[in-house]
């Protein structure tokens, strides 16, 4: 006997606009892509602006309930105040294809780019800005018409991190001080959006979940890693709801709001080491040698985590889904032994009571993986990048039975 499913758990996989439309020439990604601030160009990407018929047929003749993908607000706003009808219009039949041949689609307002006109004008580290914001929102609202998720923001402390921490990522800015200001203006901006949205709509956020486990048994450690689980993961999920977002430096008042729904991105986890260095707000964190083979992103594997993502983000008492999990490697068949191990975990999270109600394999295809380019292979489906053929693998082939009979077979 194989483990199943209840009849209304959507399997699905995910995208997101910049990684597989192509030419998304307006958005501060494509600016420095062009300007060689970025090893690799994603250029037409998947072509997918072009191929998105085709694509919702192959996803649908594969048998996947569930589509989620990302609204590209600077095709809609490629300059300011100058609405792009046609693009609306695009998204808007997307969404009418999915629905038509009865999948669900999940779409994020939100998935890292923006309109390189608002970056200039400081993006979310202004909060004069959110006006913009609240001017796209109120814009795509018409399109998504039976459109039962919509999430605001993909991945924000992700998003903060690499963009206004790290600077490994467009804007390429390093200010811990803008990074908290900019996580606190993504916050308002969430609650403008649930303001504008939530009485049509069903509105959630998708965060990752990265588990954190402490380096050594050793209390320093310990605490290391609860701090950083802390200013990672909870400060700013807990802020939707108290209003008050825990930085380091100060604490920012932020409106209070809701979500209807959580998603979580789960990958990999995440190894936190004591460290003396107050630039490094006392820790510093690596990727966990969890096990002993590295995916193509260098991540270990760790399925068990996804059950601790579930569990501890159900303190929310929210719809969970579990919007991102997924694989980059060429070995299709380690693939599959992903799938399978992380769907177990989540099917114990589900019998012990959790309320998840989906999973969205990423990604449908190869894909634009950011500063990455295109190595890695996160697809179930292989896109040839000179042709943009595409050609399911044998793990998209399985995770088309699995979603059929809602039911992972011995
Ligand atoms: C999470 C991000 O949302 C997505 O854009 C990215 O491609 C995957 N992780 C894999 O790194």
């Amino acid at each position: 006997m194989g483990i199943k499913f209840f009849d209304e758990f959507i399997f699905g996989t995910a995208t997101s606009s910049h990684q597989i439309e192509g030419n998304n020439k307006w958005n501060d990604w494509w600016y420095y892509e062009q300007m060689g601030k970025l090893p690799y160009k994603s250029n037409k990407a998947c072509n997918h602006w072009e191929l998105y018929k085709e694509d919702i047929v192959l996803m649908h003749s594969l048998g996947y309930d569930g589509y989620r993908f990302s609204i590209e607000w600077s095709r809609i706003f490629p300059e300011e105040e100058k609405i792009n009808e046609n693009a609306l219009d695009r998204y808007r039949e997307i969404i009418e294809l999915l629905l038509k041949s009865g999948m669900t689609p999940n779409v994020t307002l939100h998935h890292f780019t923006s309109p390189h006109w608002f970056m200039r004008k400081g993006g979310f580290a202004k909060e004069e800005n959110l006006k913009y914001w609240g001017q796209y929102v109120e814009t795509v609202v018409e399109i998504l018409k039976g459109v039962k998720l919509v999430a605001t923001f993909n991945e924000p402390m992700v998003y903060v991190m690499m963009g206004y921490l790290t600077a490994y990522w467009p804007p390429f800015v390093k200010s811990p001080f803008k990074a908290f200001r900019v996580a606190a203006n993504l916050l308002k901006a969430h609650a403008l959006a649930y303001e504008i949205l939530s009485s049509r709509l069903k509105v959630g956020i998708v965060k990752n979940i990265p588990i954190m486990l402490a380096a050594s048994d050793t209390e320093r450690d310990k605490k290391a890693a609860e701090k950083a689980d802390n200013l990672f993961n909870w400060n700013f999920l807990d802020a939707i709801w108290s209003g008050k977002f825990k930085g380091v430096f100060s604490t920012y008042t932020v409106p209070e709001s809701d979500v209807d729904f959580v998603g979580v991105n789960y990958y990999t986890a995440s190894e936190v080491k004591y460290s003396w260095n107050p630039l490094k707000f006392f820790f510093d964190a690596r990727l966990a040698e969890l096990s002993e083979r590295k995916t193509q992103m260098g991540w270990s594997v760790y399925p068990r985590g996804i059950h601790e993502a579930i569990v501890k983000v159900s303190r929310y008492e929210k719809p969970i889904y579990v919007t991102e999990n997924g694989i980059a490697t060429l070995d299709d068949e380690w693939r599959k032994e992903f799938i399978v191990q992380h769907l177990q975990y989540v099917h114990k999270a589900i019998e012990e009571g959790y309320n998840v109600k989906g999973y969205f394999y990423w990604s449908l295809m190869d894909n634009y993986e950011w500063k990455e380019g295109f190595k890695p292979r996160f697809g179930l489906i292989e896109v040839d990048y000179t042709t943009f053929k595409r050609k399911p693998r044998e793990s998209a082939y399985m995770y088309g039975e699995i979603s059929q009979k809602k039911e992972i077979s011995d």
